[in-house]
């Protein structure tokens, strides 16, 4: 997950992104603006995804992140949780056949396997369906929190190092980034944050370490084909230089 130098361009814009992750926020808003309850808001989300996830793989990016419910998300009502829960079943029960006939390989992160238990099982069920794809991947951020995912790194190479299997002088940065989720992903180039808010929210705190920070208004159900070709045209107007001139 490193930053990759070899892919700054020598003059000009940024070749076009990879990995791209976008913090979908403003499902609320949208639907206060229309006096609707919260759930129509999430419900327009949900058709935002499927739009944006195929607009994606129309232009060739290869990993999109998405970021669904946060670790933080619990203290959310209670019935607003269970709605969001109920839509995420209802997403992976209607997606899924779409999801395997393009190729799309299915991941999750974040403390998933702490959600319900049927959840559980269709998450499994969906991820062993897709796991021999050849992608694009598409990841859901589920139950996820980039401090817990990164405490979690180091917890496990702290548990090696006083075993006697890792010697602590040898831990790099690429060494630490074997132990995050994201792991065998290319490196985050893009980091949308819809809604007008300008945070990252405790998401992909490591990986966004030389993504480029994008924050557009458009609330998360209006966001669309055009948009996201917007975004990548911005990120493609970017100079990245990685710490360097
Ligand atoms: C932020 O809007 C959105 C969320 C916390 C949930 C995002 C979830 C979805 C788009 C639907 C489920 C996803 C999948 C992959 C099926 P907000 O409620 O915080 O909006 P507000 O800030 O305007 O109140």
């Amino acid at each position: 997950m490193a930053a990759n130098p070899a892919r700054a361009p020598s003059g000009g814009g940024s070749p076009p992104p990879r990995h791209v992750a976008i913090i979908m926020d403003g499902n609320g808003r949208w639907a206060k603006a229309r006096f609707l309850p919260r759930i129509a808001g999430h419900k327009q989300g949900v058709d935002a995804v499927r739009r944006v996830s195929r607009a994606a793989r129309k232009l060739g990016i290869e990993v999109l992140t998405l970021y669904a419910f946060s670790s933080e998300n619990w203290r959310r009502p209670e019935e607003e949780v269970r709605d969001l829960m109920g839509l995420l079943r209802h997403f992976l029960a209607s997606e899924l056949d779409e999801l395997v006939s393009e190729g799309v390989k299915l991941r999750v992160i974040g403390d998933w396997r702490g959600l319900s238990g049927d959840l559980v099982a269709m998450i499994d069920a969906a991820i062993a369906r897709t796991v021999d794809n050849p992608g694009p991947t598409l990841v859901i951020a589920l139950n996820y929190g980039a401090q817990a995912e990164i405490l979690a790194a180091a917890r496990r190479l702290a548990e090696q190092a006083r075993d006697g299997t890792l010697d602590p002088v040898s831990i790099d940065e690429a060494r630490f980034e074997a132990e995050l989720e994201t792991a065998d992903l290319p490196p985050l180039d893009l980091l949308i944050r819809t809604s007008g808010e300008q945070r990252l929210s405790n998401f992909l705190l490591w990986q966004a370490a030389y993504a480029e920070l994008l924050f557009v208004d458009t609330l998360w159900p209006d966001f669309n084909e055009d948009t996201l070709a917007e975004a990548i045209g911005q990120f493609g107007r970017r100079q990245r230089r990685f710490g360097g001139l």
